[in-house]
């Protein structure tokens, strides 16, 4: 079995390498990761060598557009859709907002969409909105104690006027990684409904293969996959033909533009491939092909499902270490599952006698950058009664995180409890 080759991955991360941040342990990935050297290098090289309008017949402007359009074809690959079905916007909340605009004109008074109680709230608020314009609102409640969401609840809110289905792939506060490809079979056998999958919470853990989940809409925010501060979502071409134009009248034509009233951040696009980059030197690193191999090398949507497993394979060896000292603990609560194979390593605790804000600053004084708030998943912890106005403490880690960061997180909760 293959292990991740931690120095080589943290040698692609400059943050690891700075010393103003030596010492400091990550811990709050889930709202914004480190970011790769290869994304970082095309912003530098962009903003540098072709800072000009993309798309013109001269040579700086052609290489703006062509490191542009790298950034869609690389990515699709990855996330295994077709080239078309990538679009890139300022933030997944902007890209929701959008969405629930483009699809309500799709719809009539008196039809329904479901909304699960566990999304982040930009998956959640656009759409309960439309209440207010005839649309009726169904939610998909989390348990109480868990916060889990149970694919059996959809049967009875599904009905033939169900139009939209909303759901993360994973909490940003109960880390519970929902079975995508059932629940999208479960909904699409009762229905002809459209399905919306918020994925930003689960993507840092490894690109997912949207193909294969066969959500309609899959959406993530690149700054969480070590990339630029951009949302991406996976549109399926039917969709996106059948959805009105939100942009100018004139690019109605255009897929690129027809969801993105936005006009695009150019560089930031470009750097996007450098997300795509990162991940062909891990494989290649990890997965070197001999010069006389027979079969054709892997395609992008099998190394990334390669990819994947490794970094959830290291994710899960220090998220079982952790989850067994916190299971001991008999002073805090833990959110979410408790089991290493049900969740990804976005932790949310509850002391339970000491303040959360005592907590906070014994971490940071053992050098752990945690998070601590509602991180705008207030429907999942309202849903659990917890108060959003203090929220929980956020411990969130990926694949670059080591072992000795583990150790150290577990010497600062244990000073931080008492
Ligand atoms: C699960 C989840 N969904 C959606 C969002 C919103 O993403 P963005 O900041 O790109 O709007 C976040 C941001 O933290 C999130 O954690």
């Amino acid at each position: 079995m293959t292990h991740l080759d931690l120095p080589f991955i943290r040698s692609q991360f400059p943050a690891f390498a700075e010393p103003s941040l030596k010492g400091w342990g990550f811990f709050e990935n889930a709202g914004g990761s480190y970011t790769c050297r290869q994304v970082i290098d095309i912003l530098n090289s962009y903003y540098t060598r072709t800072k000009v309008q993309p798309y013109y017949n001269y040579p700086a402007s052609q290489k703006a557009g062509q490191a542009m359009d790298a950034s869609y074809t690389r990515l699709a690959a990855y996330l295994n859709v077709g080239e078309d079905e990538v679009q890139f916007g300022p933030s997944t909340t902007q890209n929701l907002y959008v969405l629930s605009h483009a699809f309500r004109e799709l719809w009539d008074k008196g039809d329904e969409i479901i909304v699960s109680a566990q999304d982040h709230e930009s998956n959640a608020g656009f759409w309960r909105r439309l209440e207010k314009t005839g649309i009726i609102i169904k939610e998909w409640s989390v348990d109480s104690d868990t916060g889990m969401l149970n694919p059996e609840d959809l049967d009875a809110l599904l009905s033939q006027k169900t139009r939209l289905l909303a759901f993360p792939h994973c909490s940003n506060v109960v880390g519970h990684v929902n079975p995508v490809a059932d629940i999208v079979a479960r909904a699409k056998a009762a229905a002809d409904v459209c399905v919306v999958v918020d994925g930003v919470a689960y993507a840092p853990h490894g690109l997912p293969d949207v193909g294969a989940l066969g959500a309609d809409i899959y959406l993530f925010s690149l700054y969480k996959t070590w990339g630029p501060h951009l949302g991406l979502m996976t549109i399926k071409k039917q969709i996106m033909d059948a959805l009105p134009n939100q942009g100018h009248f004139f690019n109605a034509h255009l897929d690129r533009k027809k969801m993105m009233p936005a006009g695009p951040d150019h560089a930031q696009i470009a750097a996007a491939a450098g997300v795509a980059q990162y991940l062909d030197a891990v494989y290649d690193h990890h997965f070197p092909r001999p010069a006389d191999a027979a079969s054709p090398a892997a395609g992008p949507a099998e190394k990334g499902r390669q990819l994947k497993q490794l970094f959830q394979d290291h994710e899960r060896d220090l998220l079982t270490t952790l989850l067994a000292w916190l299971k001991q603990r008999s002073d805090i609560r833990l959110i979410g599952p408790d089991d290493p194979e049900l969740r990804a390593p976005t932790i949310c605790l509850l002391p339970k006698d000491k303040s959360l804000d005592a907590v906070f600053a014994g971490l940071t004084a053992k050098k752990i950058m945690a998070g601590q708030g509602h991180f705008y998943g207030v429907r999942p912890l309202m849903g659990m009664h917890i108060p959003i106005e203090t929220g929980v403490l956020r411990l969130s880690f990926l694949h670059y995180t080591t072992e000795d960061e583990i150790s150290q997180l577990i010497g600062g909760l244990s000073s931080a409890l008492g």
